[in-house]
């Protein structure tokens, strides 16, 4: 922190009454945009009374510079010292102009991609009078019955901090004063994304040794970037709930961490310590989240209505208090909001940029990179532009809003390019179209409830007819984006309503068929695998959603998208993911009946994490490494040659994986260590270098509570997805 930040900071605190610090960690939710649970205390409109008592320090859900600029003015006309509020909204993936949900996004591998997404994100927030967004979600997120795994960065940790520190460069830039720049949040700290079932607000119950080396380094990666603040979370972790957790909030991310900014709870966490059956009521619930590190509390009425009376009583330390209206003051400062709290609030600036063209061309940039080509059977893709009847088909080929993904902030209804559209441009009348069926969800309006499954068979026989008098066709199945997303986990994750009687009708009528995908998180593709030619998951893909998949289809751009997160077989798989443990009866027990696997269905993913094809062809030479045998200090310099084998320029994601076979904790199977994205021309080759050090082999050992690599036999791959690697072994020292 700056020395003068850090003065002017201490002069104000000095100057503040007990009610006013308390005015300062109280949020409140300004009801435009409502994202969570109203509480009975809210009417639904701005909290009036409090603005002018001074006793607010932020509010979330404010919308445009109009509304913003009143709720500020009202503060700082009546604010006896003059102290700005901090405006937070859920900026996941855009704010107007709208980038893929994040699972898509991190599917790209792309981390200029994914920064240059969030620095439009900011730019547009930060136009329309925003300081803060609730982004990253960095949870990993290893089931897929959890709704919110489209709001991560999917399974795996490596990956997951990269993008994260990524996505933190795009919103806060270099400089958090500048005005297109806003402070970001990383959440929810922590393991909410291992909800029990997949079951949204569940229970958390993990070991250490999942906490640290799997939980918590994207965190950690956050802090490291300089993430202006952190949100804790909803769940309860191993028998205390985060948001009352002063091991995480404290001992960790405040203390270990040396993490400066400040901590809010998530939407009403801290009242909700006494559902949990933590607190009595909410008094206590504010000593307990206050005492343990929250310093806003979100919506709860817990602060407010209490923590004063428990600084009086002196079950909170004013020390604390302090801290916190520290963190949060140093923030506002960081913003540049006491120099001009308007700075945000410029009309003009939120004319110009809102969906620009020039957002809409990087949202189609972002789009393309996040494309997966899971299956390109006989080279049926891409398709050609003149030459062939093609039918679109589908309950999402012609949706202008389901590419619009879940948590769309600002984004206008029925506003994305659609597949059907993006496809007639570039193809004209040589393209028919027919729905088929609905997504069998129900009327999607009701977003809060969608339960009903659809089984409305009549426009199939439409779509068969077309299917048969075309060459190919083009079937755009999958999710509606209210199926995911918080509050959204499913039991099912296969396909709702008679998606799955659409399918097969239709590619009885005419195998030649290209599975267009979009939805929030995996789902299990085992029927299509087996019977269709070629699938492309395209997720939640945004503004530019159709023009982004009609350039890969037909060739404009060749696909290079890795999936975040495994592909199961079969739902039942799940929690499924490639860095699992080996267990006491791995393979090599079978095929004697008494090994760990299922007797219905293959272990390993149908699509693992990592895999993604391109219209060319890679060649892979061999590993070499400088040293086979690595010392503690030193450093292992792994290299191999990738040639485009193909006659097309594309691009692979190189990925480096380690094993670690004996240590004192168990370690799995597979870790990513390091990836590279590298371009090539038809018939080049490029070699690519790795060097891994100790520190990228170390582990978290709960028994002795450190970080540290053990010596001993490693195994390290490199190959084009977690499954299609080759290895070789080299011992640390
Ligand atoms: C979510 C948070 C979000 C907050 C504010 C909560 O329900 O869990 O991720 O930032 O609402 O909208």
């Amino acid at each position: 922190m700056s020395t003068a930040i850090h003065k002017k900071v201490e002069v104000l605190l000095q100057q503040m009454t007990l009610k006013e610090k308390i005015g300062q960690m109280v949020q409140y939710n300004a009801s435009w945009d409502l994202t969570g649970p109203a509480p009975s205390e809210t009417s639904g409109a701005l909290p009036y009374k409090e603005l002018e008592e001074g006793v607010v320090g932020s509010l979330l859900n404010a919308i445009s510079v109009k509304d913003i600029r009143k709720a500020q003015q009202i503060t700082l006309e009546h604010h006896r010292l003059k102290i700005p509020l901090i405006f937070g909204y859920d900026v996941i993936h855009g704010y107007k102009t709208m980038f893929p949900i994040p699972l898509g996004e991190s599917a790209s591998w792309d981390l200029e991609a994914i920064e240059a997404s969030a620095r439009v994100a900011a730019t547009e927030a930060a136009a329309a009078g925003l300081n803060w967004t609730f982004a990253p979600m960095v949870d990993v997120g290893r089931d897929a019955r959890w709704g919110r795994v489209m709001e991560g960065a999917g399974e795996d940790p490596y990956l997951g901090s990269l993008v994260a520190a990524a996505r933190i460069r795009g919103f806060q830039g270099d400089d958090l004063s500048a005005t297109d720049t806003i402070a970001a949040c990383a959440k929810h700290f922590a393991a909410y994304g291992y909800a029990e079932g997949g079951r949204e607000y569940n229970s958390t119950d993990i070991s250490d040794n999942v906490l640290h080396n799997v939980v918590l380094p994207p965190f950690k990666a956050c802090v490291d970037a300089g993430v202006a603040t952190v949100m804790n979370g909803f769940n309860d972790l191993n028998g205390t709930p985060v948001t009352a957790s002063s091991y995480l909030q404290r001992d960790l991310l405040k203390g270990a961490w040396g993490f400066e900014g400040f901590v809010v709870s998530d939407w009403a966490s801290i009242a909700e310590l006494v559902m949990h059956g933590r607190a009595t009521d909410k008094a206590e619930a504010a000593v307990l989240a206050a005492n343990a590190g929250s310093d806003m509390d979100m919506e709860g009425y817990c602060y407010s209505e209490h923590l004063a009376e428990k600084v009086q009583v002196g079950e909170v330390d004013m020390a604390k208090i302090d801290d916190a209206v520290r963190r949060i003051l140093t923030v506002k400062y960081k913003l540049g909001l006491f120099d001009d709290p308007y700075k945000y609030c410029n009309e003009k600036r939120e004319q110009a940029l809102l969906l620009s063209d020039e957002h809409l061309a990087i949202a189609r940039d972002v789009a393309r990179k996040s494309i997966v080509l899971l299956k390109n059977e006989g080279d049926i893709l891409p398709l050609k532009k003149s030459g062939q009847k093609i039918a679109v088909i589908g309950p999402l080929a012609a949706c202008k809003d389901v590419p619009l993904g879940s948590w769309r902030a600002q984004a206008i209804t029925d506003s994305a390019v659609s597949l059907w559209e993006g496809i007639q441009t570039l193809v004209g009348e040589n393209a028919k179209h027919a729905k088929g069926c609905d997504l069998g969800i129900g009327n999607r309006a009701f977003i809060l409830e969608l339960t009903i499954n659809e089984d409305d068979v009549s426009k199939i026989p439409e779509a068969v007819e077309l299917a048969k008098n075309s060459d190919v066709v083009v079937l755009a199945v999958g999710e509606d984006c209210w199926q995911s997303g918080e509050a959204r986990s499913r039991v099912d994750i296969g396909f709702a309503g008679v998606q799955q009687q659409l399918m097969e009708a239709v590619v009885a009528a005419n195998p030649n068929v290209v599975l267009v995908l979009m939805n929030g998180r995996p789902m299990p593709l085992a029927w299509a695998d087996a019977y269709i030619p070629a699938i492309v998951e395209t997720w939640h893909l945004g503004s530019e959603a159709g023009n982004a998949i009609a350039d890969v289809l037909f060739g404009d751009y060749n696909p290079s998208g890795k999936l975040p997160m495994s592909f199961p077989r079969h739902q039942g798989q799940i929690p499924l993911y490639y860095s699992r443990k080996q267990t006491g009866r791995g393979e090599s027990v079978a095929p004697s009946v008494f090994w760990s696997h299922y007797i219905d269905e293959q272990n390993d993913a149908l699509y693992p994490f990592g895999h993604g094809l391109s219209y060319t062809t890679f060649e892979y030479g061999d590993i070499q490494l400088n040293t086979s045998e690595m010392s503690m200090e030193g450093s292992l310099k792994a290299s191999i040659t990738i040639k485009n084998t193909g006659e097309r320029a594309g691009k692979e994601v190189v990925q480096l994986y380690i094993r670690d076979l004996i240590a004192s904790e168990t370690r799995p199977i597979k870790e990513l260590k390091g990836f590279q994205l590298i371009k090539l021309d038809a018939g080049a080759s490029e070699t690519v270098h790795f060097e891994l050090t100790a520190k990228d082999l170390a582990f978290y050992n709960s028994m002795t509570k450190t970080w540290g690599a053990e010596a001993g036999k490693f195994e390290l791959f490199i190959g084009s997805s977690s499954r299609e690697v080759q290895m070789v072994g080299f011992e640390l020292r």
